[in-house]
């Protein structure tokens, strides 16, 4: 079915936006955002200005996925290794450059009707940065568009054991440990992404083959999309380039492609 082009997209952006099937966008897109390090080299710059650069690529991502009407969008922005294993003045500028990127944005994720929301281990970071957090979780709670979700010192390994641990806490609250159930849906009841569903298409940026401890759980069945595009230098169009390339793929959740398999319950890319 051709596609009538959202309003808001550019020339490039509407090229390859007509190329696309409406009714098969991914419900769920994650992004590793990678390369804002190496885009800095490049250019004999420090690395926080790469940084820097990354945000309007956050900006152009985020309304270009809105835009095109995904309900979920979520970004790695920093993991629990380079919350502690980077050094104090780079992690004290990414904290800073994530309170700035919160208040210059909030009016636009407004107009976009765009809810943010976090995962990770937001306790252990500063009390500032986590009062800016919970103003704009509070500042955009009443959107019904798009969900954005940032994963600020995140750690899929850690969420797993936060799941478990809150899994057993419940049933001991509850009667005792001969309550607790651990099945796929209790794990996934208890995760912090408890409120999404699993990423359909996960993107990573500047070539690395990796999935760096992101959503390790959810991310199962996600077609991946590495582009080699520096982080810096990734925009609504790249976005939209991989949602081409996911369209391109079959789906199949270890079963077998429709055409032998003699009763398969879904078509090739619909979950639902
Ligand atoms: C990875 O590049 C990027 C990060 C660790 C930080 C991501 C931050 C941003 C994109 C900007 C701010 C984001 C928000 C949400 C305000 P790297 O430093 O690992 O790059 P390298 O692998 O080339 O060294």
């Amino acid at each position: 079915m051709q596609a009538t082009v959202p309003a808001g997209l550019d020339r490039k952006e509407a090229e390859v936006y007509e190329r696309l099937d409406p009714d098969r966008l991914p419900k769920h897109i994650a992004i590793i955002m990678d390369g804002n390090g190496r885009w800095a080299r490049r250019r004999h710059l420090p690395r926080i200005a790469g940084h820097r650069a990354g945000v309007a690529s956050v900006r152009s991502t985020v309304e270009t996925a809105s835009r095109v009407g995904i309900p979920a969008l979520t970004l790695y922005a920093f993991s629990e290794e380079n919350w502690k294993k980077r050094p104090k003045s780079e992690v004290d500028f990414l904290m800073g450059l994530l309170c700035r990127y919160l208040k210059a944005e909030v009016p636009t994720l407004n107009k976009n009707n765009i809810r943010l929301e976090y995962i990770g281990r937001q306790q252990e970071l500063p009390p500032l940065v986590q009062e800016k957090m919970q103003w704009a979780r509070e500042a955009t709670g009443h959107n019904t568009g798009m969900l954005l979700t940032l994963a600020l010192n995140y750690s899929a390994r850690s969420e797993l054991v936060d799941a478990f641990r809150s899994m057993v806490e419940a049933a001991a609250n509850n009667g005792g440990l001969q309550h607790l159930k651990i099945d796929e849906e209790a794990v996934a009841q208890n995760l912090y992404t408890r409120h999404l569903p699993d990423p359909d298409l996960v993107i990573r940026t500047s070539g690395e083959m990796r999935l760096s401890n992101f959503l390790l759980w959810q991310l199962a069945y996600a077609e991946i999309y590495v582009t080699p595009t520096l982080w810096p230098e990734f925009r609504g169009v790249h976005l939209l380039e991989g949602i081409a390339e996911y369209q391109k793929r079959e789906r199949r959740y270890g079963g077998l492609t429709d055409s032998l398999s003699h009763n398969s319950n879904h078509s090739k890319m619909d979950r639902s």
